[in-house]
């Protein structure tokens, strides 16, 4: 692991101008960088790179991010390829962290399975080829059912002998212990004996994004009914199905360049296209996507196209995960392949070209896709069709990030004129479930949060329920205020306070629990790890957050500081008509957006406290609350009269 410091070296010496620009023409507009972005196709510039903040935007396709994510993203490296690369670069030498005795210990037993595979790979690929069972059985399937040379070592299948341990002997031979052979799945000991788990059967090396083998699928050859089609490697230290997409060794660079990834069940459907020179092309292994998945994927394209046999069971499992792929702003489409064919043996029938027309032209959008199916299910069953309409609107509540705001109105246009029913009802339906998965969210942060606070209904904010419209407002400004009150720590954190103070300090006294303060669960984790770093003499900056590891919160980081430097919404409203900066008046920024949010607190808790008093109570109690309540309402008001009554309308 790369040490803190030297990864502090090198982020004092990136220049995100010399490095974005090494890829891309940017020419000088105002304080910002313009060119044209290198992860869409466009012809008028609007890429943007900003010195100052260090980050990039594009307002044509929406990325957005520093220089590392760019290196990441553009050149397909990883974190700490990225790190290394601009070591190189700027000559920083780079010094190494040891790691924890628990990590240490787990990185050995990845290290020993990746060499461990790459054994077995090697031999199975070598069985296969050379050897005379391995020609007459494996190699005659294969070539049977169509795959080439090439294609056989380009995928480095393999096969496993009918013998009980020809394999394990191999590999015991090599000084291979049993330990690993077992936990790879290669080997099962049966009567204290080591045995070979994949006999008689092809093998399918499974790789990683950069092309280590992880494990292995192992298919039968002649079907029968009482072994399983497939033998999958059991989950390990390396091998985790839910992070693996067959296939994407080999297809990361064509999915970028066609910006669409498509996707299939099988390992043979992969195969087969690439053979055919369909090279944008994934495997799931049958099951529902899951989030990492798609997570994945969205490194790549925006844009997922699921190849499916139009009646197997398997689309079914597809669709399940599909709900999570809207969330991550994927685009999602939907192709059937007809008459029982599957991608493999429909593009060896067809053809390459045939193949990509037939994909073109029968895609449809996932969302309407399953309304015309929901609305075959329910023909004529008016409660059925109400459930249907139930569906499609939680589905496209789903839609939910700010960008993808047309998209949504897109849906709810195109799904009511399916349905024939009126846009402005299907919008209200949306709304509402728009509100409510805000709330469920809310209230399960609330829950997982120490001081166990209530939910945040706009109830329980003891406000007057507002209208629809003007409740997902108030959401926003929460959000707005809460990451306003983040992007003070980092920007001006380090500044004085008064004599004695920085506002780091303030802000870190004044609000000793911000479980209390603020909602957002990954706001909260930049917290922590500010005060860490702050408690242990760092001087932490808004620049170790954009290039902080996690990836979710150096996007976050990226989010906060954003391009226009607006004012945090409140003080803007107050401060109006005179013209200072937020940079000038950045002690103003941090009292009102405090008292924002101590506000809001203060509602909350008077809130509670009503709802204590409508319970039966002795007098004292009684009192007590009262009291409370009293005392709450006096802090309000005191709030309010520094704030102005701008903010809770
Ligand atoms: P398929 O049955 O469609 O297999 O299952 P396939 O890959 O097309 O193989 P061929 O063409 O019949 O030879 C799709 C995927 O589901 C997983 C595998 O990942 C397979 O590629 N699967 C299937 C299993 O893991 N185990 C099984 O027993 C069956
Ligand atoms: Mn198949």
């Amino acid at each position: 692991m790369i040490s803190q410091q030297t990864i502090q070296q090198i982020l004092s010496r990136i220049d995100i101008i010399e490095i974005v620009g090494s890829f891309v023409r940017l020419k000088k507009r105002g304080t910002n960088y313009l060119g044209l972005c290198p992860f869409h196709n466009e012809k008028s510039p609007s890429f943007t790179v900003s010195p100052v903040k260090e980050i990039y935007k594009c307002f044509g396709c929406g990325r957005s991010g520093n220089t590392i994510s760019f290196l990441m993203e553009h050149e397909k490296y990883s974190y700490a390829e990225a790190l290394r690369w601009l070591a190189a670069k700027y000559n920083v030498e780079i010094e190494e962290k040891e790691l924890s005795p628990e990590l240490r210990q787990q990185q050995q037993v990845a290290d020993s399975l990746y060499i461990l595979n790459a054994f077995a790979q090697k031999w199975f690929h070598d069985i296969l080829l050379s050897s005379e069972e391995g020609q007459d059985i494996g190699l005659s399937y294969l070539r049977e059912r169509g795959f080439n040379d090439d294609t056989i070592r380009k995928f480095q299948l393999g096969y496993s002998p009918e013998s009980r341990d020809a394999f394990a002997k191999a590999a015991l031979t090599a000084q291979y212990n049993l330990e690993y052979l077992q936990k790879s799945g290669l080997v099962v000991v049966r009567d204290e004996r080591p045995v070979d788990n994949y006999r008689g059967r092809i093998i399918f090396p499974i790789h990683n994004q950069t092309g280590k083998t992880i494990g292995f699928g192992a298919r039968i050859i002649k079907s029968n009914d009482r072994a399983p089609k497939y033998i999958n490697t059991p989950e390990n230290e390396i091998y985790v199905k839910s992070k693996i997409l067959y296939g994407s060794w080999l297809a990361r660079q064509a999915i970028d360049k066609q910006d669409e990834c498509l996707l299939v069940e099988g390992y043979t459907d992969v195969i087969s296209l690439h053979q055919a020179g369909v090279e944008n092309v994934v495997a799931s292994g049958g099951t529902s996507l899951t989030v990492d998945q798609l997570r994945l994927i969205k490194k790549y394209t925006n844009h997922l196209t699921i190849i499916y046999d139009g009646d197997g069971a398997g689309i079914k499992a597809a669709l399940r995960g599909l709900d999570m792929a809207l969330e991550e702003s994927l685009d999602v489409k939907l192709v059937l392949i007809p008459d029982k064919e599957d991608p493999d043996s429909y593009v060896r029938k067809v053809g390459a070209a045939a193949f990509r027309e037939f994909v073109a032209a029968a895609k449809k959008d996932f969302i309407l896709f399953q309304l015309e199916v929901a609305l075959k299910d329910a023909a004529g069953d008016t409660n059925k069709r109400a459930e249907v309409v139930g569906q499609v609107a939680e589905t496209i509540a789903r839609i939910n990030k700010a960008e993808d705001f047309t998209k949504r109105q897109d849906y709810i246009r195109q799904c009511a004129e399916i349905l024939r029913i009126e846009e402005a009802g299907l919008h209200a339906l949306v709304n509402k479930f728009v509100r409510e998965r805000i709330a469920k969210q809310e209230s399960k942060a609330a829950a997982a949060s120490p001081a166990g606070e209530m939910p945040i209904g706009e109830e329980g904010m003891g406000i007057p329920v507002p209208g629809e419209e003007e409740s997902l407002n108030l959401l926003f400004k929460h959000e707005q205020n809460e990451r306003g009150m983040i992007r003070s720590l980092l920007d001006f954190g380090l500044r004085p306070w008064d004599e004695n103070s920085s506002v780091a300090e303030y802000i870190l006294s004044e609000s000793a629990d911000f479980y209390d303060l603020i909602d957002n669960r990954r706001l909260i984790k930049i917290l922590d790890i500010y005060k860490a770093w702050y408690e242990e003499g760092l001087e932490p900056t808004v620049k170790n957050f954009l290039y902080h590891e996690d990836q979710e919160l150096s996007t976050l980081a990226v989010s906060i500081m954003d391009f226009n430097d607006e004012l945090s919404p409140n003080w803007k409203e107050h401060f109006e008509g005179k013209i200072a900066t937020r940079d000038d008046l950045y002690k103003e920024d941090v009292i009102s957006t405090l008292r924002y949010l101590k506000l809001r607190k203060i509602k909350r808790l008077m809130e509670e406290n009503q709802q204590d008093l409508s319970r039966p109570h002795t007098e004292e109690e009684q009192m007590v609350l009262l009291q409370t309540h009293l005392h709450l309402k006096q802090l309000e008001k005191d709030l309010l009269l520094h704030l102005g009554t701008v903010i809770v309308k």
